[in-house]
Formats: structure tokens, sequence, C-alpha cells
């Protein structure tokens, strides 16, 4: 059977524009899709840099301005994979022009720039996607299964970490390229939209709505050089986060992100505790998931590590042989997959519409932290 084609407008050639480059070209050679995804365009501000990326990923030309890339009608589907001031003003456009719209996260720096990229694509009636990919990981996926078939029973608690130490010196500036992270006028925020906004998605998907939030924010180091203008000047991002929440399900919930862990680079964990049993998962480790069953037998109930990679777990059946493990790229290779299978059937998940209710929490932990008070998403 041929294959529909989906030419890819890629925003971006930086860390994500990599992932998700690997992602749309290994999709269709690891699960069988409908549509086969080519590698178009590239767009970035320099022509230079962009086209050696193009050169060396196989892309078959440049743009320099999005809104070129995004008036072309040689495109079927926007990637975003710019930073998060882009993202707002790239998916309007592509969603207006008619175009498939798949975005980095957050979806926008506030609920209320997300609340418009949802109208947009609905009101045009465009396939959408964020990129959460940790959904796809098939340690997560798996949990997501377990907790699903009842397997927990009624949840108790969710923690959730991302612990990462980048930030700690007084030295490193802020603002421009590969900084951009520590400038809210382009992250909207800091660890709280960049690093917690993966805890409350996976969360969400994994337990339900969040109710109400009280959260703290700490910038522990007030001034840096900016790199733009040269000058010292106010930090306005969070460097670290935390909050307790409630679930509508009841069960309570602590997250906290930092960039001031000393000694952890990416520590993403989350723990959930339910009635009957427990899991646990952390990044570092990837394809295990840590599960406790209250129901085996006394004198053999322990924790088990369960080591992920068996043709019966998700996903697994499409990679090499069970005990061999995978990746993180690969999760956002399952991410395009899922997005592409979805075309013809069930639209794949996170869309903007579920990104935006990430945001409503972003928002809500932000203020709380602000006016010390509990806030409602
Ligand atoms: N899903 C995840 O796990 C994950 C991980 C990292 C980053 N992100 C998100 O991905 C996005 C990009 O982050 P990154 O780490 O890849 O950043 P990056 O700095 O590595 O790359 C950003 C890219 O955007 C391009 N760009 C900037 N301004 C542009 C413009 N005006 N026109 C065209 N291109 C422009 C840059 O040239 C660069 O190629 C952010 O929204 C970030 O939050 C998600």
């Amino acid at each position: 059977m041929s294959k529909k084609q989906l030419r890819i407008g890629m925003v971006g050639y930086g860390f994500m524009g990599r992932t998700h480059s690997n992602a749309f070209m290994q999709a269709s050679r690891f699960f069988d899709l409908g549509y086969k995804p080519e590698l178009s365009i590239v767009c970035a501000r320099n022509r230079e840099r962009a086209q050696a990326f193009a050169d060396q990923w196989g892309y078959g030309g440049v743009e320099t301005d999005w809104q070129k890339l995004v008036a072309r009608n040689d495109i079927d589907l926007i990637d975003i994979a710019a930073p998060n001031d882009m993202h707002h003003d790239i998916a309007i456009a592509a969603a207006e022009s008619g175009k498939m719209v798949m975005c980095e996260k957050p979806l926008g720096r506030t609920a209320t720039e997300s609340r418009a990229m949802v109208d947009a694509v609905r009101k045009a009636g465009v396939p959408n996607m964020v990129w959460y990919n940790y959904r796809r990981i098939p340690a997560v996926t798996h949990a997501k299964n377990l907790i699903d078939s009842g397997k927990l029973g009624r949840i108790f608690h969710y923690r959730a970490q991302f612990l990462q130490d980048w930030t700690i010196s007084e030295d490193l500036p802020q603002g421009g390229e590969a900084l951009w992270r520590l400038e809210k006028s382009v992250a909207g925020s800091g660890v709280t939209g960049d690093l917690l906004a993966h805890c409350i998605d996976t969360a969400m998907w994994l337990n339900g709505r969040i109710e109400n939030v009280t959260a703290m924010t700490e910038t522990f180091i007030k001034k840096r050089k900016h790199n733009l203008t040269g000058q010292i000047e106010k930090v306005r991002i969070d460097d670290a986060s935390a909050f307790m929440a409630r679930f509508r399900n009841g069960s309570l919930a602590l997250f906290e992100a930092t960039r001031f862990a000393r000694g952890h680079k990416a520590l993403y964990t989350f723990e959930i505790n339910g009635e009957n049993a427990s899991l646990i998962w952390d990044l570092h480790d990837l394809h295990r998931l840590q599960f406790f069953d209250h129901h085996d037998e006394g004198t053999e109930r322990g924790w088990r590590s369960i080591h992920v990679t068996d043709g019966e777990h998700p996903y697994m059946d499409k990679w090499w042989v069970p005990g061999l493990s995978i990746g993180y790229g690969e999760s956002f290779i399952h991410q395009a997959a899922d997005f592409i299978k979805g075309l013809d059937g069930d639209p794949a998940t996170p869309t903007f519409a579920d990104a935006h209710e990430t945001d409503l929490v972003t928002d809500a932990v932000l203020k709380s932290a602000e006016t010390g008070q509990w806030e409602k998403p």
C-alpha cells in the first residue's frame, strides 16, 4: 500500500530540533504508519547554520523566516522546536494556514497564550499535539496501564521531582542563544514552566486533574549579566519551585523542581501510592518500573523492579529482543508514530487542549507563590 506524504516544516534545529528530526525519520521505519514523514524544510534565522543542519539531517531546503515557512503550500505539518516565546505566533499562523501543528512544551508562556492556541487549532480543525514525550517512555506508559487497570486501587499520594544543577554559578549569564531559559520574556517562567510542566503533564495523565495548589518559588541568584545587553540585570525567572496539590480524586501531591540541586543533571522521578500497590519511576533508570503489590503472598511481598523491555510491554514489540533497552530519544519516535497513527483514527494526546490544562496549573503555581494562598488552576 502506498503511503501518504507528510511534509514537515521544522522550526528550530537545537536540542529539540534534533530529537524531532530523528523521531520523524525513524517513526515510519519502526512503526507501520499510513504516512511517510518527509523532512522537507528546516527554519532558523541563520541561513548557514540552518543549511548545515539541513545537510546533516537530510532536509530538502531551508527558510530563515518562519512566516515564509508557514505560508508555503508544500508543507503539511509545522513542528515548533523553538524557544517558548515563538510558540504562540507560529502555532496560530500555522493553524490559520490549515497546517497540522506539533509544538514543544510548555505550549504557552502563560495559559492565556495557550488558550488562544487551542482556539486557533479548534477553529481550523487541524491535528495538533504537544511534545510531552515522557508519557511515551515504555515504563511510564506501563505505569499508566497498571493504574488504569485498577491494580493500585484508590490513590492516596503522588510525588514528583525534577532536579538539575546547571545554573548554580553566579557567573552564568542570562538571555540570548542557549541561555534563553533564564530570561522571563522568552521562557515565561523558570523551572515551573520548564521542568514542573513535565511533572504536571505526567501526573494529570496518570492521576487525573488537579483541584488546587499552594506553592513557593525562589530565585537564588538575583542578578546576572545579560548576554544581549551586556548589562547586569535582575533575574525574573524562578530557580526553584515546589508545590503541594490536591487532585480531584482526593489524593495529595508534592512536586519539586530546581536547577540548584548539586549533582543532579536531569533527575525526574515520580511515585504513586494506592491502597493496593505503589509505583516508582526514575528517568536515570528509565526502562525500569518499581512496583509493590500488597496482594502478593506475604512472605514474598516486596518491591520488584520490572525491566520494561518485554515484547508485551508498551512499544517494545517494535524494538529489539526482550531484555534490550531503549532510551530517551525513542520516546520522541513513539510520539511521532502515535501522532501519525492518530491522523487516521482517534487523535493522539496530549493535544493543545491537554497542554493548556498543564499551563493552567503552572500559572496557578506561580500565582500561589506570589499570593501565599491556595489557588485553583
Ligand atoms: N520535551 C522535552 O523534553 C524538551 C526538552 C528540551 C526543550 N524543550 C522545549 O523545546 C523548545 C526548544 O528548546 P531547545 O532546548 O531545543 O532550545 P535550543 O536553544 O537548543 O534550540 C532553539 C532553536 O530555535 C531556533 N530559533 C530561535 N529563534 C528563532 C526564530 N525567530 N526563528 C526560527 N528559529 C528560531 C534556534 O535557532 C535554535 O535552533 C522549548 O520550548 C523547550 O521548552 C522540550
